[in-house]
């Protein structure tokens, strides 16, 4: 949420600002800037909009020289799209960015109206920026330490004091920061697919740390006890070309596509002789010794990989799973002892309302894993244990490759659980290995339907509701398969468990509604379709999405996307590719940014 990068260095700023915003333009894109301050001022460019306008802007711009500067891409919180209201803000000394909410922003803003401060925008922002330049007093981190202490909410800042050219300072609680420094200069940015092209090697800024980059390269401090740190460096195996879009139409198909690879690269690793082995992630044994309990806590799509996770655990290892909105979990009150496994799955690893989840997790002693993509993220660094998934960058603002992984991580897990719990033979353990490497291996076939799943793509572009069915295990898949229709394509769609819908949503199903029907599970494929039929009755138009043979169910659908036919327990891979391919295609047809749906950022670090 908010893309943030700053550079000071020996070569011209401008254009590391403008493609570094590019490059984080997934993580909000209503309105971009930058700021550049040397010995002759500061100059601010700025505009409503996406990245490629503030490009037309800089390269019309008079005077866009300096060898420092900050670039901001924004997400709305306080205050509409307008160009006022995108970052960087100004007040006199202090020229800043900010990624997260300055909660008490109206109070300071009372305090300062005393001493003649009048904001411009409607931002909490710019009231951070006024309240810096008033505690200034020469000394940036003592200002800024000052700063720390009044201000309430999360942030991440870059700031640039004019009596300070070519120098930027950072300062973080909570949201994202990281760094890197290489021979022409210091880089920080909001994540590491901006400085992907400058450096593979990076640290993250703890939480209540003071970054000072200069020409001669970057200081970290703790905010407290001003004490200088050595950077923790991390090193990313992701090559410049994985934040591309590599000849593929949008970041979303591309990230499609990859999947095999993501699914390849996060299970093989891990799969020894019919055995799962987490020695190379440090995982121990101790973590699923007497665990009694599940829970999973997440946002969006990783929190639909948290219902298939529940779904095979629960069916293949008998152990209670609930699965818990990472935003609600933490106003309820859990009761969490030592023998409950709390598993926080993430993408980013930054998701504010996941993290906050996990700390509260923690703090009831509770045992804790993630499921993350991003090396070094905030969840990844605060989890008793980290599973990483390695999809790569996710660009495309739905997710997809990362969906897989995460899913992927669940039978990585139940394996282990059961293998620990001794709940499954060598053989069993053997056969579900091979089964499930089996499944992965259909997803490339399935990948090869593209323009078959494109011609009933546009059968259904102009519709305005759908509805997903599925039961069981099938359940979570339809909810994520609606997901990523509902938020490119802006269809009404829902995901029902399918023996619900006749309980009242099936008043709205008329001639042509699109039902997308899931099918993977055969104990429950009589009763699913028992359902569909009713829909069918009513003029439905149904598409079947199934890996199962369909011979005798002909007149119940219209339409069919086979995908190879799995176990039963591994036939998520196959369907989620097919249901992503179908909501590609009809946002595609309907016109719209796929990458970049209107509202939404990939990365939410507000809560
Ligand atoms: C945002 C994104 C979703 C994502 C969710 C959780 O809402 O738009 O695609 O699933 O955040 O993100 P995380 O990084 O925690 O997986």
């Amino acid at each position: 949420m908010c893309g943030i990068i700053g550079f000071t260095g020996q070569t011209e700023a401008a254009n590391i600002l403008v493609e570094g915003l590019q490059q984080l333009e997934y993580r909000g894109y209503d309105s971009a800037g930058i700021a550049l301050n040397d010995e002759n001022g500061t100059k601010v460019i700025k505009t409503a909009g996406k990245v490629a306008m503030l490009r037309e802007k800089v390269d019309q711009a008079s005077d866009a020289s300096g060898t420092c500067g900050i670039g901001h891409t924004r997400w709305a919180t306080h205050g509409g799209v307008t160009t006022a209201n995108a970052h960087p803000h100004v007040s006199n000394n202090i020229t800043l960015i900010h990624n997260g909410i300055i909660e008490n922003y109206k109070e300071i803003a009372a305090s300062l109206a005393v001493k003649g401060y009048k904001a411009i925008s409607e931002t909490d922002t710019e009231v951070a920026a006024m309240l810096i330049d008033s505690l200034y007093s020469g000394d940036p981190f003592e200002t800024m330490k000052e700063a720390n202490k009044i201000l309430e909410g999360a942030y991440g800042f870059c700031i640039m004091f004019k009596d300070h050219p070519g120098e930027i300072y950072c300062m973080r609680n909570s949201s994202p920061l990281v760094a890197t420094v290489t021979e022409d200069g210091a880089y920080i940015a909001s994540d590491m697919v901006a400085l992907l092209q400058y450096s593979k090697d990076y640290f993250v800024v703890p939480e209540d740390h003071i970054v000072v980059m200069k020409k001669s390269g970057i200081e970290l401090f703790d905010i407290e006890t001003k004490e200088k740190e050595t950077p923790k460096m991390l090193h990313v195996d992701w090559d410049t070309t994985a934040a591309q879009k590599g000849g593929y139409d949008y970041f979303m198909q591309k990230e499609i596509y990859d999947q095999p690879e993501a699914l390849t690269n996060t299970v093989a690793p891990r799969l020894h002789n019919g055995h799962v082995d987490f020695s190379a992630d440090g995982i121990s044994d101790e973590l699923f010794q007497g665990v009694n309990r599940v829970i999973v806590c997440a946002c969006g799509t990783a929190m639909h990989a948290g219902l298939v996770g529940r779904n095979i655990i629960e069916a293949m290892i008998r152990i209670p799973v609930t699965v818990e909105l990472a935003s609600e979990f933490r106003y309820m009150n859990p009761i969490l002892d030592e023998h409950t496994l709390v598993v926080i799955v993430s993408q980013s690893g930054e998701t504010a309302d996941s993290l906050a989840a996990l700390r509260l997790a923690n703090e009831r002693g509770a045992k804790t894993l993630s499921i993350v993509n991003v090396k070094g993220s905030s969840i990844a660094r605060e989890s008793d244990h980290v599973l990483y998934t390695h999809a790569g960058p996710e660009i495309a603002v739905a997710s997809t490759k990362a969906f897989s992984v995460q899913c992927a991580g669940f039978y990585l897990i139940t394996l282990k659980l059961a293998e620990i719990k001794g709940l499954m033979t060598d053989e069993e353990q053997a056969d579900f290995c091979e089964q499930f490497e089996k499944a992965i291996g259909t997803v490339e076939e399935v990948l090869k339907q593209d323009d078959y799943i494109k011609t009933i793509s546009e059968k259904i572009k102009d519709t305005f509701s759908a509805f997903y069915l599925g039961r069981g295990l099938d359940f979570g898949l339809a909810s994520e398969g609606s997901l990523k229709l509902k938020e490119i394509s802006y269809v009404n769609s829902e995901a029902y468990n399918a023996g619900e819908l006749k309980h009242g949503t099936i008043s709205l199903v008329t001639e042509g509604v699109p039902i997308i029907a899931v099918a993977t599970q055969s104990s429950v494929l009589p009763k699913l379709m028992a359902n569909v039929e009713e829909t069918k009755a009513r003029g439905a138009h149904v598409i079947m999405v199934t890996d199962k043979d369909m011979t005798g169910y002909e007149g119940a659908f219209d339409d069919l996307i086979q995908v190879p036919e799995v176990d039963d327990r591994f036939g998520t891979f196959g369907v989620t590719a097919a249901l992503q391919i179908l909501a590609y295609h009809v946002t595609v047809f309907r016109g719209y940014d796929v990458d970049q749906p209107r509202n939404l950022a990939k990365s939410v670090t507000v809560e």
